[in-house]
C-alpha cells in the first residue's frame, strides 16, 4: 500500500532556454524563432493568436535589429550569466531535478552548420557540471520553441524533410557530448502545439505556403517531428545506458459543459486531438482515428515504411506533460462565456476561480488528467510544468505570494491522491518555474511564475537581482519532507 510520494520522487522546477537564458547574441549563438518574437503588450493579452502573429517582414525587421526591449526573449532572466547563482539557489531549495532546454541555435547557430559551436557546447557543460556539483539531476528538453530562424527562412522549418536530418545532427552532437551528464531527456516540448502555434513549434509561417493547404502542411510537419522524436529516442538509448526519454504534451483537460451527450462527445473529441500526439509516441504508430481524420479531410502525408518502422521501434519511456488549467466543451458554444487557457480560448467553467490572466484554476483536473493518462498508457508519468502566472510585488526585498502557495498545495495534494488512491505511477514534478521568466504567450516578465523573483520589467529594465519569494521557502519544506508537510 502506497502511503505518499515514493522515496525517490523527483521534486524539481522547470525552465526553457528561450524564456530564461538571454545572451541571445553571445557565445556564437544564432538567432532562433523566439528571438524574433516581438512583444505585443498593447494588444489583447487574452488573445493568444494575436500575441503570436508574426510575418516574414516582422522576421526581417527583427533580424536587422539588436533591440532587446521589443524582443523580450532576447534578455529572458539572464540565466546565461547568472546560472551559478541560480543553481546555488536551487541547491538551497533542495531541488532534486531541474528541467531546462538546450537552445538549438547555441549549438548549431544556423541549424545547418557543418560543425557545432564549441562555445555553446561548453556553456551547457558548465551548467550540467554546476548542477552535478549540487546533486541536481538535469532533465533536458531537446527542442522547446527554439528552432534556428534560418531553418524557417531556408527550409520552411519542420515542413521540410531536410530538418529531420539537421535535427539528427544536433541530437547526435548533444547526446554524445553530454552522455555522462544527462540521463533524462524530453524530445519536443508540447509537440501538439504544432497545430496552435506553428511558428514557434514548427518553425514556419502560413504565408510561406500560398500554394498548399495549410492543414496538410501542419500534418506533414507533425510527421517529420514524430520521425525526429523517434530518432532522438533511438540515439539516446544507443548512446546512454539507462537513458529515459519522454514525450511531452500540453495537457488540455476538457469537461463537457453540460451532461448532454452531445457536449460529452465534443469534450472527448477535443481530448483526442491532444492524445493523438501521445498515442503516436507511446504506441509507436498513428492511431486509426488520426489516419481517418486525415483521410476524411483529404490530407495526404508523405511518409516512408522506414519512417513507420522507426516510430514503431522507438516508443518513449515516459509521458510528460504541462498542466495549468482546464476548460469546458459544448456542442453549441455560441453565447456561452469563454475563458483563455494555455494557447486556447474555450468555454468557461462556472465553478472555478481564475488567475490574473483569466486561466481557470483546477487542481482536481490534474488528478483526473493523471488517471486518464495512466489508464491509457500504463507508462510512468512526469509533470514537467505546473504553476500560476501572477502579478507579484517586490517590497523591501520580499515577495508575499500566498496565492502561489495555495495553487501548489492544492495541485500537490491532487498528485498525492492520484498516487495513493488511484495507483498512478508518477515519477516526478517540476513546477513552472524556478525563477521568473518571459511568458511564452504574452512575452511579459510581469506574468510571473517563479519561486524566485527576478528584478526585471516587461521591457528588460532592472537589476536582474534575484529574491526568494515566500513560495520558495514553502516548496523547500515540501521537498525536505517528501511532500508530507504542505502546511
Ligand atoms: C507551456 C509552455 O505551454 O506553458 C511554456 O511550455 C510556457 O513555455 C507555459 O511558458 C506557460 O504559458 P505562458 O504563456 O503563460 O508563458
Amino acid at each position: 500500500m502506497v502511503c505518499g510520494f515514493p522515496e525517490n520522487f523527483l521534486w524539481g522546477a522547470a525552465s526553457a532556454a528561450n524564456q530564461v537564458e538571454g545572451g541571445w547574441d553571445e557565445g556564437g549563438k544564432g538567432i532562433s524563432v523566439s528571438d524574433c518574437a516581438k512583444s505585443h503588450f498593447h494588444t489583447d493579452l487574452s488573445d493568444y493568436k494575436k500575441q503570436n502573429e508574426v510575418t516574414l517582414d516582422d522576421i526581417r525587421t527583427a533580424m536587422a535589429s539588436s533591440d532587446e526591449h521589443a524582443y523580450p526573449k532576447r534578455h529572458g532572466s539572464d540565466f546565461y550569466h547568472h546560472y551559478k547563482e541560480d543553481i546555488a539557489l536551487m541547491a538551497d531549495m533542495g531541488l532534486r531535478v531541474f528541467r531546462m532546454s538546450i537552445a538549438w541555435s547555441r549549438i548549431y547557430p544556423h541549424g545547418d552548420d557543418e560543425q557545432p559551436n564549441e562555445a555553446g557546447l561548453q556553456y551547457y557543460d558548465s551548467v550540467f557540471d554546476e548542477l552535478r556539483k549540487h546533486n541536481i539531476e538535469p532533465l533536458v528538453t531537446i527542442s522547446h520553441y527554439e528552432p534556428p530562424i534560418d531553418l524557417l527562412l531556408k527550409y520552411r522549418g519542420w515542413y521540410s524533410r531536410k530538418t529531420i536530418e539537421l535535427f539528427e545532427r544536433y541530437v547526435r552532437t548533444i547526446v554524445d557530448r553530454y552522455k555522462n551528464k544527462v540521463k533524462y531527456w524530453i524530445t519536443f516540448n508540447e509537440i501538439d502545439s504544432m497545430e496552435r502555434h506553428p511558428y514557434t513549434t514548427g518553425g514556419f509561417l502560413k504565408e510561406q505556403f500560398d500554394d498548399l493547404d495549410f492543414h496538410t502542411v501542419i500534418a506533414q510537419a507533425m510527421h517529420h517531428q514524430f520521425v525526429a522524436s523517434a530518432l532522438a529516442v533511438k540515439i539516446c538509448h544507443e548512446m546512454i545506458p539507462g537513458a529515459q526519454v519522454g514525450c511531452m504534451l500540453t495537457k488540455l483537460t476538457y469537461y463537457p459543459y453540460s451532461c448532454k451527450p452531445e457536449d460529452a462527445l465534443q469534450a472527448q473529441q477535443e481530448m483526442r486531438r491532444i492524445y493523438a500526439f501521445s498515442d503516436t509516441q507511446v504506441f509507436g504508430e498513428y492511431p486509426a482515428y488520426l489516419l481517418n481524420h486525415w483521410k476524411k479531410d483529404s490530407i495526404e502525408v508523405s511518409m516512408t515504411t522506414e519512417d513507420l518502422l522507426l516510430m514503431k521501434q522507438n516508443p518513449v519511456d515516459f509521458v510528460s506533460f504541462s498542466y495549468y488549467t482546464s476548460s469546458c466543451c459544448a456542442k453549441d458554444p455560441q453565447g456561452l462565456p469563454h475563458a483563455p487557457g494555455n494557447t486556447i480560448t474555450a468555454v468557461k467553467n462556472p465553478y472555478l476561480a481564475s488567475n490574473d490572466w483569466g486561466w481557470q484554476i483546477d487542481a482536481l483536473g490534474l488528478r483526473i488528467s493523471l488517471v486518464d493518462l495512466y489508464d491509457r498508457y500504463h507508462k510512468p508519468l512526469f509533470i514537467v510544468e505546473n504553476g500560476i502566472g501572477a502579478n507579484d510585488l517586490l517590497i523591501d526585498g520580499k515577495v508575499h505570494d500566498p496565492y502561489r502557495i495555495d495553487y501548489y498545495r492544492e495541485h500537490i495534494n491532487a498528485m498525492r491522491d492520484a498516487i495513493v488512491e488511484d495507483s498512478v505511477d508518477l515519477i516526478g514534478y517540476t513546477c513552472w518555474s524556478f525563477i521568473d521568466l518571459v511568458s511564452e504567450s504574452t512575452k511579459q516578465m510581469s506574468k510571473r511564475y517563479g519561486l524566485v523573483y527576478v528584478d526585471c520589467d516587461d521591457y528588460g529594465n532592472g537589476t536582474y537581482n534575484r529574491y526568494k519569494k515566500d513560495s520558495f521557502y514553502w516548496y523547500k519544506k515540501v521537498i525536505a519532507t517528501n511532500g508530507e508537510d504542505l502546511s
